[in-house]
């Protein structure tokens, strides 16, 4: 039986989900490979993505991206939501003056000169630029950017804006692996499965989900389960993310979540999720 922290206000509360066997049947996690990872010569370029806004990308890229940091990765996490970028609060940077993407890619700055994290030593950011649009972004010099940042990094991650279009094509077109971020909302689960089908029609067959913002009283008010999120959107698990006041708190106070809060719900899954992103086989549970 899986069981989950759902870390309501200041107390821990550990809940046992018996609602975890309607919720996700264990089979799934047997069917599917969870791993995501594994170091070659070159490092990992991962996408963040979703379909609707406002699913939790930015929490998860910048948790996933600390977390690893903290295993002792190098990371360099890079901001593609132009015009909206807030990357830099969920990592808990942006006191730092850091440089945008195109600055490197097409401004002549090094990669060696992107920000590095006053706590998190291996993590590097790039922010996104303000006024430039993603239509305008040079993608040949954005992929070379990308490309060179690999040589250097074992992981770099793209924090995609919301909606697929420009945007979502530029962080999933060179993407060897994407972690699509859905709530359980129809709104979102439909949009899901329409990245979902995009990123099939991109020829991107190295996807996995995340299901944030889990929580058992709404999910049972919706009478729907993460099985029912997996045959919609036609992908598998790679994490679920319950429902967690320390992400909004810790953003609130611009502090890296893993920094803020080292028990809650949100972080023990987030950090699960980055074990498996190294290709450790983690089990789906948030206890
Ligand atoms: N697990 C969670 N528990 C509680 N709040 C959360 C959780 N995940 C995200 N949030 C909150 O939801 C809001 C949206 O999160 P976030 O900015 O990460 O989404 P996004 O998908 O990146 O949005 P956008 O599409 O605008 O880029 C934020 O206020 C964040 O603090
Ligand atoms: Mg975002």
């Amino acid at each position: 039986m899986l069981s989950a922290n759902f870390g309501y206000f200041d107390e821990i509360r550990e809940i046992t989900i018996d609602f975890a066997l309607d919720f996700c049947a264990i089979s799934h996690y047997n069917d599917y490979d969870i791993k995501i990872g594994g170091t070659g010569e070159l490092g990992e370029l991962i996408a963040v993505l979703s379909g609707k806004g406002g699913t939790g990308k930015t929490t998860v890229c910048a948790g996933i991206c600390t977390a690893l940091a903290r295993d002792g990765r190098s990371v360099l996490a890079i901001d593609c939501d132009m015009g909206l970028q807030n990357l830099d609060i969920s990592l808990g940077m942006s006191d730092c003056g850091a440089l945008s993407f195109v600055d490197v890619s097409e401004g002549g700055y090094d990669l060696s000169q992107a920000a590095r994290h006053p706590q998190f030593e291996k993590l590097s950011f790039l922010t996104a630029p303000i006024n430039r649009s993603a239509e305008s972004i040079d993608l040949e010099a954005f992929h070379k950017m990308v490309r060179e940042a690999r040589k250097s990094f074992d992981y770099v991650f793209l924090d995609a804006p919301a909606g697929i279009d420009a945007g979502f094509e530029l962080a999933a077109r060179h993407a060897q692996r994407i972690i699509l971020v859905t709530g359980a909302d129809p709104g979102a689960v439909r949009d899901a499965a329409r990245a979902g089908q995009k990123l099939e029609l991109m020829g991107k067959d190295n996807v996995r989900l995340v299901v944030n913002r889990v929580n058992k009283r709404i999910f049972s008010g919706m009478s729907t389960t993460v099985d029912d999120i997996m045959d919609q959107t036609g992908l598998p698990l790679i994490g679920l993310v319950p429902e967690d006041h320390n992400v909004i708190l810790s953003a609130a106070v611009q502090v890296p979540l893993l920094s803020y809060s080292q028990r809650s719900g949100a972080v023990r899954a987030i950090r699960a999720i980055a074990k498996r992103v190294q290709g450790q086989n983690v089990p789906l549970s948030m206890k």
